[in-house]
């Protein structure tokens, strides 16, 4: 068959006015391991191209006065913490090119606003960070590239080393980013023994739901922000799979040629 035959065979490919699908990447990773540090990264690099972050953390569940009374009781680790169908909506509406609302939530409060709403706008590459964004497979298969955040990588350390680091960091972030006292940051885990600790949700939680699904990443950063190359070779490949966009939409029937001799 020629090309030209298979052209008129396979209209969508050729649809020179189509709008472009934008590129779906999840970042997933434990409790402070470096997710937002590495999006905000690689946005800053993609600052030619419209891109945009959406955060699973926007999505907790609000909790009701019953659980509110009982907060230290509340598992914020499981995947149950998060409205899921209403994420997955947030993504499918973006991924077609429309904007969309994403809820405000208050970390302090631990319930989101009721009356904002940040506006997300349709846009080329699209972000989902969280730490359990791997964990539903319609989630997964709406990304075109699925990113895992390691604070640190080797053998046995990593076990004790990773969640001491993101201890650490977490203590600092919650106590000086969102509003919280040092108290009900440490209420939330608990010591045991000398070098290690187990958070009463959050390491059983990043065992049980997590780092299993770390397996369906395509790409795992050790290191996190620190991790310059891998960053680098990220974003190269996002503009290469933009470009190929580009020229899908300037020149279809390259797009066709190449499909017809690959088939
Ligand atoms: P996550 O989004 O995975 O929860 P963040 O990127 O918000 O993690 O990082 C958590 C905290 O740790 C933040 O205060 C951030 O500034 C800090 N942080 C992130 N990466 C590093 C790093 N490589 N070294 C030191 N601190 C870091
Ligand atoms: O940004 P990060 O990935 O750290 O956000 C997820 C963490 O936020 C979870 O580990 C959860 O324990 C914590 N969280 C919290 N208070 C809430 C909601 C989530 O400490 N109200």
């Amino acid at each position: 068959r020629s090309p030209t035959a298979a052209s008129s065979s396979s209209s969508s490919f050729a649809d020179a006015n189509a709008p472009r699908q934008p590129f779906v990447i999840g970042v997933s990773g434990g409790t402070a391991s470096g997710k937002t540090t590495v999006c905000d990264m690689i946005i800053q690099q993609l600052h030619d191209h419209r891109v945009v972050l959406v955060n699973q953390d926007s999505f907790y569940r609000g909790l009701n006065t019953e659980e509110l009374k009982r907060v230290h009781e509340y598992n914020f680790d499981h995947p149950d913490a998060f409205d899921t169908e209403q994420l997955l909506e947030c993504v499918e509406k973006l991924k077609s090119g429309q904007y969309v609302q994403v809820p405000i939530y208050d970390f302090k409060q631990h319930r989101r606003s009721s009356d904002s709403f940040r506006q997300v706008n349709a846009s080329d590459v699209i972000i989902l960070e969280g730490i359990l964004v791997f964990h539903d497979q319609r989630v997964r298969n709406l990304m075109n590239m699925k990113i895992f955040v390691d604070t640190v990588l080797g053998f046995i350390w990593q076990f004790i080393i990773d969640a001491d680091v993101r201890l650490a960091r977490r203590i600092r972030r919650d106590t000086v980013e969102r509003g919280r006292d040092v108290n009900s940051v440490l209420e939330q885990v608990s010591l045991f023994g000398v070098m290690l600790y187990y958070a009463k949700f959050v390491k059983p939680a990043f065992d049980d739901f997590v780092l299993p699904s770390k397996k369906y990443a395509d790409v795992i950063i050790p290191r996190g922000g620190d991790n310059h190359v891998a960053i680098d070779l990220i974003v190269q490949h996002i503009r290469t799979k933009l470009g190929e966009h580009d020229l899908c939409k300037i020149y279809p029937n390259v797009y066709v040629i190449q499909s017809t001799f690959q088939i």
